[in-house]
């Protein structure tokens, strides 16, 4: 039996949801899981396999449950690599919702702005990565009934639920930037000379999180779209330096903004 089906056996022995949308949030949404309806709590350490230990301090849950009509399933506690997780512990919960059945991920994150254009408090549609990071979560034998061993990475952001998001946003009166995330491991910031260096090969945002997450989705067939909240300018653009205060201050400041959006994206899918 896989690791994989060993969790998916004990979470379905604890629910009956089957989802098909999983939210992977960032920075400042996580208590968007406090809204979903009907919901079926699993804590981490009850599912075999399932990595444990946060940085928010508790051990995280599974949320499965409805939002906006949808059966949708969160994380409550989610991982980074630069905690030290490895990459099989920040992917393992999208195995996981890809064998309990979803089929679109919606994942936020926070982010540096790079792209001059933009401002703190923006709100960025991906539309395509860097991978900075310098590391894949698909290094090793590859199981064929989970995807291809080279898999397509030329639409890992759906054209189709990226229109979606910005027809949402335009009928929220919401002014979306559209741009390319640079994921790196953090978790110090990025120097300027980096953040010069980005802009060069063409990166518009900046963040710790995300890719891993990207790339085992699209290997598992599973359509992506992403929404950064611009959280504070990159490293050497203002005169001030850069603070996680600052990032917190300004996922409170468009909170609700985001979550608007982030709501109507997944009653529109
Ligand atoms: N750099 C990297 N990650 C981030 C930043 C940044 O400026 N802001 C929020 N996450």
């Amino acid at each position: 039996m896989s690791k994989w089906q060993q969790a998916i056996d004990a979470i379905r022995a604890k629910t009956s949801i089957q989802p098909k949308i999983g939210l992977i949030l960032g920075s400042g949404l996580g208590m968007l899981a406090d809204e979903i309806e009907q919901a079926d709590v699993i804590p981490y350490h009850e599912i075999p396999g399932f990595p444990t230990s946060t940085v928010e301090g508790h051990a995280g849950e599974l949320v499965l449950g409805t939002l906006e009509g949808q059966p949708v399933i969160t994380m409550k506690g989610r991982f980074h690599l630069y905690e030290g997780h490895g990459l099989d512990s920040v992917t393992f919960p999208i195995r996981v919702m890809k064998q309990l059945g979803v089929e679109i991920i919606l994942v936020t994150n926070a982010a540096g702005g790079i792209n001059t254009e933009f401002a703190a408090g923006d709100l960025m549609l991906i539309t395509d990565h860097l991978n900075l990071m310098y590391r894949n979560p698909l290094i090793g034998p590859n199981d064929n009934e989970l995807g291809a061993r080279f898999p397509d990475m030329s639409t890992a952001y759906d054209p189709q639920l990226r229109q979606l998001a910005k027809k949402v946003a335009q009928s929220q009166g919401i002014s979306l930037q559209e741009g390319v995330y640079a994921g790196v491991l953090g978790p110090s910031y990025e120097t300027p000379a980096e953040i010069r260096m980005m802009r060069t090969i063409g990166a518009d945002a900046v963040g710790m999180s995300t890719v891993p997450e990207v790339i085992v989705a699209r290997h598992a067939g599973i359509k992506v779209v992403g929404i950064s909240c611009i959280s504070n300018m990159a490293a050497g653009i203002l005169p001030q330096p850069l603070s996680h205060a600052e990032v917190m201050e300004t996922a409170e400041k468009v909170k609700s903004i985001f979550i608007g959006l982030v709501k109507g994206l997944i009653r529109e899918m």
